[in-house]
Formats: C-alpha cells, sequence, structure tokens
C-alpha cells in the first residue's frame, strides 16, 4: 500500500476586526472576554505618539486592571524573552492575581514578545522546550493559552494572525522560532490609523516582508504532496500551498504591487497605509496557513551574522537587519531558483507586481519576476544586496550552515535544494542592481 497523502486544509484563524477607529472597540472586546486583569505589552517608543496612554485609557475605562510592560526589544532574544516573562511574572505574583488577557500594541517584535509573555506563564518551561526542532525540544503546547488581542503598529509581519513567535539565541548566534496553533492571538485588531506613526524605513521593510511571506506562502510546496499526518496534532503549523491560502496571499501580492512605494513615501497617504496594513493581515492568513520557505530561511543567518550594520531611518543604536530586508534579500534569487517548480506561480506573482507578462511564455514570464522585485526594492529604499550590508564571499560557507538548520521552512521550498544551492542564491544576492 502506498502512503496516504494529505487531503485537509484547516484554516485556523483568530477573529480580525479591521478598519480606521477599530482601536476603540478594544475595551468592549475584554469586556466580552471577562477579562479583569490585563498585561498591556507595548513598544516603548509608542508613548511619543500618544498611542499607549490611548490604549491605557480605553482599558481602564472599563475598570480592568491593568499593568503595562514597554520595555520590548526590537527583533527578541533569548535573553530580551527571558526577561520579559520574568518581570510578567513578578507583577502577576505581586498583585497574587495570574493576567487573564493578554493586549500587544506595536509591531511583530512586541506582538512576539507578549505571545511568549502568554506561553512561558501560562506553561512555564525552560525557553528551549517549545523552540523548534532541531535547535530546541520541539514540545507541543499542552492546551489553549490566555485570551490575547494584538493590536499591530506596523504593516508586515503579519505577527497578530499566525502562531509564531521568531526570536534569536544571542550564544549560538542564530534565528529560531516557536510554533504551535495555540500560540496565535484569540483577535486582531488592525487600525490603520495605528500604522501612521510607522517612519517610512519601517513601511519600507516591513511591506517587503508582506511579499515575501505572500510570495512564498504561493509557491510553498503544496499541502497534499505531503503524507497525511497519524493524528491532527501532528500536522505542521505551515500546512504548504492550498486553494484558501491562495486567495490570501494573490491579494496581498496585488497591494503590495499597487500601495507599498506610497505608503514609503508618504506616511499620511491614509489609502496607501490602509491597503498595506489590510495586505500585511492578508498574508499574515495566507502564510500563517501555507507557510514559508527558502528566503524566511535565509533571513535568519542574515540577521543573525549581522556585525555593525545599522538600518538607516531605524530609531536604533545596535547592528541589527530588520525582518523585511533580511527575508526579501535573496528573494529574486531563491525565486529565479525556484521558477521551474511551477513557472506559472511565479508568473502571476510577476503579474501581480506589475510586470508585463503578455505575449511570454510561462518561463519567460517567470523569469521576470527577479527584475520585478528588484525594482520594488530600489524603490522604497532596499540595500543593494548582502554586500551593503558587509557581508563578502567568506561569510557563505556559515550562511549556508545558519539557513540549512532552518528545515522547518526548507521543507516547504518547491523544488529540492542542496547547500550548494543555497550558496549560489547568497552568491547571486551579493549585489542587486
Ligand atoms: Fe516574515
Amino acid at each position: 500500500m502506498g502512503v496516504e497523502m494529505e487531503s485537509v486544509i484547516p484554516l485556523m484563524m483568530g477573529n480580525l476586526k479591521f478598519g480606521a477607529g477599530a482601536t476603540e472597540e478594544l475595551g468592549y472586546e475584554l469586556r466580552t472576554m471577562g477579562a479583569k486583569n490585563v498585561l498591556l505589552v507595548a513598544d516603548g517608543r509608542l508613548w511619543e505618539f500618544g498611542l499607549v496612554d490611548k490604549v491605557k485609557t480605553i482599558i481602564e475605562e472599563e475598570g480592568i486592571r491593568l499593568t503595562i510592560y514597554d520595555e520590548v526589544h526590537i527583533e527578541p532574544t533569548d535573553v530580551s524573552l527571558k526577561h520579559a516573562i520574568e518581570i510578567a511574572g513578578e507583577c502577576a505574583n505581586r498583585t497574587q492575581t495570574a493576567f487573564d488577557a493578554f493586549v500587544a500594541l506595536g509591531g511583530g517584535s512586541t506582538i512576539d514578545t507578549a505571545k511568549a509573555i502568554n506561553l512561558f506563564t501560562t506553561y512555564p518551561a525552560d525557553l528551549y522546550d517549545y523552540i523548534n526542532r532541531p535547535i530546541g525540544k520541539g514540545k507541543l503546547v499542552p492546551g489553549p493559552l490566555k485570551p490575547m488581542i494584538a493590536l499591530p503598529t506596523t504593516a508586515g509581519t503579519g505577527s497578530e494572525t499566525t502562531p509564531v513567535i521568531a526570536l534569536e539565541l544571542l550564544g549560538q548566534k542564530v534565528k529560531t522560532g516557536i510554533s504551535h496553533v495555540n500560540i496565535r492571538p484569540a483577535m486582531a485588531i488592525v487600525d490603520p490609523l495605528n500604522t501612521l506613526s510607522m517612519p517610512s524605513a519601517v513601511a519600507a521593510s516591513t511591506g517587503l516582508d508582506v511579499f515575501t511571506h505572500a510570495a512564498e506562502s504561493f509557491t510553498i510546496k503544496p499541502y497534499n504532496t505531503r503524507p497525511k499526518p497519524k493524528s491532527p496534532a501532528l500536522r505542521p503549523a505551515y500546512i504548504g500551498a492550498n486553494p484558501i491560502a491562495d486567495l490570501w496571499s494573490e491579494k496581498a501580492i496585488e497591494w503590495v504591487g499597487k500601495y507599498l512605494r506610497r505608503s514609503y513615501l508618504n506616511s499620511d497617504d491614509i489609502e496607501a497605509r490602509t491597503y498595506m496594513a489590510m495586505g500585511s493581515t492578508f498574508a499574515g492568513i495566507g502564510f500563517g496557513n501555507a507557510g514559508v520557505h527558502i528566503p524566511h530561511a535565509l533571513g535568519y543567518p542574515i540577521a543573525g551574522m549581522i556585525r555593525d550594520w545599522i538600518p538607516p531611518g531605524y530609531d536604533i543604536e545596535e547592528p541589527m537587519v530588520p525582518h523585511g530586508i533580511a527575508t526579501v534579500l535573496t528573494a529574486p534569487a531563491c525565486f529565479r531558483l525556484t521558477a521551474t517548480a511551477n513557472p506559472e506561480r511565479h508568473a502571476r506573482i510577476a503579474e501581480l507586481l506589475g510586470a508585463s507578462v503578455a505575449g511570454l511564455s510561462p518561463m519567460e514570464a517567470a523569469m521576470e519576476l527577479p527584475d520585478a522585485i528588484i525594482r520594488l526594492m530600489k524603490d522604497v529604499g532596499c540595500p543593494n544586496g548582502l554586500a551593503a550590508l558587509g557581508y563578502n564571499e567568506t561569510d557563505i560557507p556559515a550562511m549556508v550552515e545558519g539557513g540549512w538548520k532552518q528545515q522547518r521552512l526548507l521543507v516547504g521550498s518547491p523544488l529540492p535544494v542542496t547547500k550548494e544551492d543555497l550558496a549560489r542564491v547568497f552568491q547571486e544576492s551579493m549585489e542587486l542592481w
């Protein structure tokens, strides 16, 4: 008997409220959940825009006890998460009552920090217990977490809709993740007005992340090419390309093509910021379901191995690579590599980004995609390749090893990849134009 292949497509998602002014409904939602003691995890830099005060007032007006944690580290690390979990635990002990709900206000780093606090204060464990294999023990989350509402203030990570926590392990200089369906926030309140405070460099990098999420989930290995899991509990969080995820991903790519340049150029362009916020959420639903593959896998060593590059336009003093930059830098070379696996899908992405593909064969049209991505990157001020971040050819072997560790993501590659393929991708990504 042959192996029975997967035939089920679950669409697991939290509740969603989208639109200008949706933030005002946070109090109502918390009351409906029966929340009495809430921890608000906020990006400390949002105080100056009045956003933290605004959310604080909305929660307190419901008569809910509120504690605020605002020491979020941009691009969370094992150290920053342990600190956050510890402080949250101490706050709960001091008040003698555990938090019964969590609110996150910020970008992906803030939302991921809140997810980690929720997970580790609900089911205490060593950080490595839940980290994905082979780096961690890949332990399954034992049960449901406390309700969490995420209010994103950037438009990219889609973290408000995903079951993943991304973190860097400082000792190993590697980025990895914790993923389990129960980690997904119960609700996302996506209010485009909250993204107007986003500086243009952040709009660019998070918007490029929207693109890679959607393009990778649209091209990832299909769900029905993998054996059926022995039990639903063993089905991977990323199930592979499927017709349901496709809908969300295609729409997100279309909006990135139409609105990312405008969102980058003018932070007051409410229409562009609205569509990028919606695109981010759509891509989050698409990739939170289908998954991402090579560009995201390679984004881990690109971010983890950085030496002294500080991203321009970011209010930050330590070297780091914004996640969207780390993932998009190899995207042109990755899609050149994977085009043969499914030329029609690669061509469709090029078309959605505005490339003219009329009259071309599917393969010719697919090969328009790398250039279409490069044009977009150039227009939104993205660094010109890995060399611009200070990397050179001697870094490639270590980068390949770092990418190779992300087997959880590489299994989704549309075609089998070797270490030599990854080395070529890094080589082609040193300078893009
Ligand atoms: Fe991402």
